[in-house]
């Protein structure tokens, strides 16, 4: 009978055929080309109707019989593709758990936080209070209340970089604009006077602007940490015993200090504060420029007139100031010799500290 011939022809090829798929897709390709809708098995089934009467009972077995077993087959090796699959997919996705891992890269804590936290430390067990001021500060603050009135000439010394009203108010530029990046941090001693009770302990670290070019000894950005006391009876005496234990706990018990007079306009009298060379001890070397000396802050009596224009009455209280480069306190620690490595952000160097 041909059909029978044909049939377990197509029956072997069949088989053949489940046997070589290697995916699960070759095997799905194979499951459609034969059994799917018009697959060619399926086609027998199909075209039954053409089949003599005395013989479709015996070719309706057969079909059925090849095509349970091509089922049979097509789900045996499916069982087995899909393993092998599976356990591939587990392999490529598999974590080799012995190699090594990448080392994070730890920052460090930046040198000059690192001093503004040590010299604030000092003053808390002094009893003072540290306040954050503002970077952006009027010109009223920055100059006008510190006794620097729009025509004064210490206004000269620090030229800043003015904000523009993004309002679109273009009349607001450099020189019109009275909103500016602060050029020392003495504003808060303005902000505290008008908002706290006295009397006032307070130090004010922060950044600080001025329209300079960065070069070993400038930097157009910087910090500074600025102090405030206003009592009854405050003296200079006062003055020189704080920053004189101050300088001490900083530099160490050694170091001396020295008061030269100065002029800074929102104090009075005024002075800039040296301690003694650390490298000469007093003898002048290259680090003091032979004075044996190195500057580290300017400070004074504040002045009467300041007090009076942030409505503190000057016959009753008094008190001092005083305001230190932290870039300069961590060039005489640590001998940095040039600003801009502190900026730079190499990990080589920041972390000595
Ligand atoms: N603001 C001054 C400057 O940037 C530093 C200073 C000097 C601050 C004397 C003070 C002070 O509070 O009393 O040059």
């Amino acid at each position: 009978m041909a059909i029978a011939e044909e049939l377990s022809a197509l029956r072997a090829s069949t088989l053949e055929a489940i046997a070589q798929a290697a995916t699960s897709a070759d095997l799905e390709a194979v499951r459609v080309q034969v059994i799917g809708k018009s697959g060619t098995l399926t086609g027998y089934l199909r075209s039954m109707g053409q089949v003599p009467k005395e013989e479709r009972a015996e070719v309706g077995r057969a079909v059925n019989e090849a095509r349970a077993e091509v089922e049979e087959a097509l789900a045996a090796r499916k069982a087995e593709l899909s393993a092998a699959e599976l356990s591939a997919a587990i392999d490529a996705a598999a974590v080799d758990v012995t190699l090594p891992g990448r080392a994070q890269q730890m920052g460090t804590r930046h040198l000059i936080n690192g001093i503004i936290d040590e010299v604030s430390d000092i003053f808390m067990g002094l009893g003072y209070k540290v306040v954050e001021g503002s970077e952006i500060e009027t010109d009223y603050y920055n100059f006008t209340a510190l006794n620097a009135p729009a025509d004064h000439p210490s206004r000269s010394m620090q030229d800043t970089f003015y904000v523009r009203d993004l309002s679109g108010d273009t009349s607001r530029v450099r020189g019109e604009s009275d909103v500016l990046l602060r050029t020392q941090t003495s504003g808060v001693q303005v902000h505290v006077m008008e908002d706290w009770d006295l009397p006032i302990y307070m130090i004010a670290p922060g950044k600080v602007y001025r329209r300079d070019v960065a070069d070993p000894s400038h930097l157009p950005q910087f910090h500074q940490i600025e102090g405030l006391v206003v009592d009854r009876g405050i003296t200079f005496g006062d003055l020189k015993g704080t920053l004189d234990y101050v300088c001490k706990q900083l530099f160490g018990p050694e170091r001396k200090t020295r008061f030269r007079a100065h002029y800074f306009p929102f104090t009075e009298p005024s002075a800039e504060v040296d301690v003694s060379c650390a490298v000469c001890h007093g003898e002048g070397c290259r680090m003091c420029k032979g004075t044996g000396w190195l500057e580290i802050l300017g400070c004074g009596m504040v002045d009467p007139n300041v007090l009076s224009m942030s409505s503190i009455d000057p016959e009753e209280y008094s008190g001092f100031a005083f305001g230190m480069g932290v870039e300069r306190i961590a060039c005489l620690k640590y001998d940095v010799p040039d600003l801009r490595m502190l900026l730079e952000g190499d990990m080589r160097f920041l972390r000595q500290f």
